[in-house]
């Protein structure tokens, strides 16, 4: 197994109940993080790692999604028309970022079972998969930090990031011992979804990234559907674990929840406070509020 990390899957056939009523009929992918859809930050991120083929998993109502990474006829030409080179610049670079396919989820039957739908896609090589709600801020982009790891273990690899105190009951958390050689690095022994504060077995949650090896597929195959009657992608990757390496690797960076209404607030501010056009007005403006 030593071929290189070319493909991206982006589960996105889930309904994004958390954020209702905005995903009533827009995906949630589709929602707006300052002035990009939230699946764009993600398809970037893989784009800027190495990534050449991009995965989306989706599902009814999702047709905007595929209309984004398209190119825009009408759009392109009335931007040429009037002379908006700038506009149409951005409206371009979207359509051209990676070679794009899709497969539908018939229902959303769980992260695992959205995975396994790529199975044909993917084909016998490693893979990421990308959460697109998790929007990540980082000096390297999160799924290159993890291919140095895939590259130089050649196993799977699942992002980690240290959590403190109680909150951590809110993730899947990893179980392992740290390397003797790379304090980011976890030997992964099992997995524990929302443990108890007391049980948790580390503080090393469990984020929306993850390099897979193409055993995933079989494995899930062999896993039954579990809680919810949903096929979970922590239970095949707890059944790779019998016969493969699995890494835990805390990246560098920081994660936003944007599937969630006070997590995609946070990212909006952080994100508004970094842009160069209007980043210093917005700090004004915060400073000035009365609270
Ligand atoms: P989430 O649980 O965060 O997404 O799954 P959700 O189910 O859409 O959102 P809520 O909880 O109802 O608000 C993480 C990712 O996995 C995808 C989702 O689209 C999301 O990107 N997913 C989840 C699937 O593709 N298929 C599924 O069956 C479940």
């Amino acid at each position: 197994m030593s071929k290189r990390v070319r493909t991206a899957v982006f589960p996105a056939g889930g309904l994004g109940t958390r954020f209702l009523p905005a995903t009533k009929v827009i995906p949630k992918e589709m929602l707006a993080l300052v002035d990009k859809p939230i699946i764009q930050y993600g398809v970037e991120e893989a784009v800027a790692s190495g990534i050449e083929h991009v995965i989306f998993v989706t599902g009814r109502g999702k047709g905007a999604m595929e209309d984004h990474f398209d190119v825009s006829f009408e759009l392109d030409a009335t931007l040429e028309r009037k002379g908006k080179r700038e506009l149409l610049e951005i409206s371009r670079k979207v359509s051209s970022l990676a070679r794009v396919s899709y497969v539908r989820q018939k229902e959303p039957m769980g992260l695992g079972h959205a995975v396994l739908c790529a199975k044909q896609l993917v084909g016998d090589e490693p893979f990421a998969v990308i959460l697109p709600d998790d929007v990540i801020d980082a000096p390297r982009p999160c799924i290159a930090q993890m291919m140095d790891v895939y590259n130089e273990r050649q196993a799977s690899v699942l992002a980690t990031m240290t959590i403190e105190g109680p909150s951590i009951s809110a993730y899947g958390v990893l179980a392992g011992a740290q390397d003797a050689t790379n304090e980011r690095l976890y030997d992964c022994t099992g997995m524990v979804e929302k443990p108890k504060f007391e049980e948790a077995p580390s503080k090393q949650a469990i984020i929306g990234r993850y390099i897979l090896t193409p055993g995933i597929f079989e494995t899930l195959e062999r896993t039954g559907f579990g809680a919810g009657g949903e096929l979970q992608l922590t239970d095949g990757i707890l059944a790779l674990l019998a016969t493969e390496k699995v890494y835990g690797y805390t990246f560098e960076g920081r994660r936003f929840d944007a599937g969630d209404k006070f997590g995609m607030l946070q990212a909006t501010v952080e994100f508004a406070l970094k842009r160069e056009e209007f980043g210093e007005r917005f700090r004004a403006y915060l400073r000035n509020l009365p609270i």
